[in-house]
């Protein structure tokens, strides 16, 4: 609802003015409704990089960035990840409330009757060379479930939109499995529904048909963690991007591909692999220095990858749990990584130079992940994928919020015209 309080904006060089209602949420900052302010004034607003701009409301995920506080339907991040897990995380995501004992057993149960793939659908997977990077194989894959399921597409069905956000959660463990077999060369696996949601995608991963897979109970308690700590993150590049393809009243599948792609760069969930590739290139921690001096120098390129972020002015506090949880699995898997103590030499110089400093430049939440996931036997490769596969839930979670919310349009932003100003066609040879 708009407050009663009002933002008077005028331009003075021709008196036309707007008043513009404020917009508060529950927590966070008001927002100017500028929705009046070009039919009042004739001006567009201008914000590349959308960084004071709210592009929707929004009643799942919030982020205090100065604070370096995360909530997930107003629960700290710290409680989710020290108590919950990511299927119930999964639930309070799409639904708004944690599950009562017989509502997730319910949902378990939908989620792991939906694990399967299409068998046609493993054939795609032949079409892509070898060595095709598994987000490549995920985008397309997830795309292509529209074709698959066209009779359950009606975005304006609840039912509908239900059954897809579970479908997507149960295959996308199953499809980011296929996709690393396939690059590998072993013949796929089919879930076991025995198993729990991450113990199912680890088996998925590396049992062999030849012998019994023996796994660390702490290996899929990490990767738990993991995924709870990636499940949501409000309106960053890739949700804002499932929302912007939604917006259109394109299907969920065709959403959530748009919003792996958006995911897989490096300066968005595409960091993890960057990270990992970062500390094998510094390779000791004597080389800690010239990489700092290096991220510093303008004219150079290289940038330090797990750190800063554009909300956080303050310790991620994703960040935080892992770097914690980054110890305890490697001391329980008896894992001795010299990235490790790289990656700490790293953190330790960037928090105390001044170039850091003051640009509130913290370690974000790829900084750690990627020593896990390799203590865990994941391959660079797919450490994208692993982000992509939790943050379905908040994908999803938003895609269905938009639909759930009356009065939504089409996104469709201005742009401040910098091209040829009308001129005359020349014809060819007169040029
Ligand atoms: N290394 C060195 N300098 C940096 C870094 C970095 N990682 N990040 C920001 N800066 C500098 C930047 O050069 C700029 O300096 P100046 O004011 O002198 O021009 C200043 O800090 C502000 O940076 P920005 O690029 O304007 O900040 P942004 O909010 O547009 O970008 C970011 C945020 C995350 C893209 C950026 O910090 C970055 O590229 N970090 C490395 C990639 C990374 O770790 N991404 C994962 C983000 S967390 C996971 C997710 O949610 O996707």
């Amino acid at each position: 609802m708009p407050d009663a309080k009002i933002v008077k904006l005028t331009d003075e060089s021709n008196n036309r003015s707007s008043e513009l209602p404020l917009v508060t949420g529950t927590l966070g900052p008001s927002c100017i409704d500028l929705g009046t302010l070009y039919r009042d004034t004739g001006h567009f607003t201008y914000d590349p990089g959308y960084g004071s701009t709210a592009s929707t409301r929004s009643a799942i995920t919030y982020i205090d960035g100065d604070e370096g506080v995360l909530l997930y339907r107003g629960y700290p991040i710290e409680q989710l990840a020290e108590h919950s897990n990511f299927l119930e995380v999964s639930y309070l995501l799409l639904n708004g409330e944690l599950p009562k004992q017989a509502e997730f057993a319910a949902f378990e149960h939908q989620i792991t009757h939906h694990t399967m793939m299409h068998e046609s659908l493993k054939n795609f997977f032949q079409g892509f060379h070898h060595n095709a990077h598994p987000m490549a194989m995920l985008a397309a894959s997830v795309a292509s479930l529209s074709a698959f399921y066209h009779d359950d597409l009606d975005v304006d069905n609840p039912d509908d939109r239900r059954l897809a956000a579970i479908r997507l959660i149960a295959k996308m463990p199953t499809i980011a499995a296929a996709a690393y077999r396939y690059s590998i060369g072993w013949p796929m696996r089919y879930p076991r529904n025995n198993l729990e949601y991450v113990t199912r995608f680890l088996h998925m991963m590396f049992e062999v048909p030849s012998e019994p897979l023996m796994l660390n109970p702490v290996a899929a308690k990490a990767l738990d963690l993991l995924f709870i700590l990636h499940a949501d993150h409000e309106q960053n590049a890739s949700t804002s991007t499932v929302r912007l393809v939604g917006s259109t009243g394109a299907n969920p599948y065709a959403s959530i591909a748009a919003g792996i792609t958006a995911l897989w760069g490096p300066a968005h969930g595409g960091a993890n692999e960057a990270v990992l590739k970062m500390l094998e290139e510094i390779g000791t921690p004597d080389k800690v220095e010239t990489a700092v001096r290096r991220a510093k120098d303008k004219n150079d390129n290289f940038r330090l990858m797990g750190f800063g972020h554009r909300v956080y002015k303050n310790f991620d506090p994703r960040a935080r749990i892992i770097r914690e949880m980054c110890h305890k699995v490697l001391a329980e898997l008896g894992v001795n990584d010299p990235l490790l103590d790289v990656a700490m030499k790293l953190e330790e110089a960037a928090l105390k130079d001044d170039y850091f400093v003051e640009r509130k430049l913290y370690p974000n939440v790829d900084f750690y992940s990627g020593i896990i996931y390799k203590a865990l036997g994941i391959p660079t490769e797919m450490f994208t994928v692993m982000f992509a596969i939790a943050r379905t839930a908040g994908w999803i979670a938003h895609w269905i919020e938009q639909h759930e919310t009356p009065g939504a349009r089409i996104g469709r932003p201005r742009q401040v015209y910098t091209g040829a100003v009308p001129r005359d066609f020349i014809p060819a040879a007169k040029r």
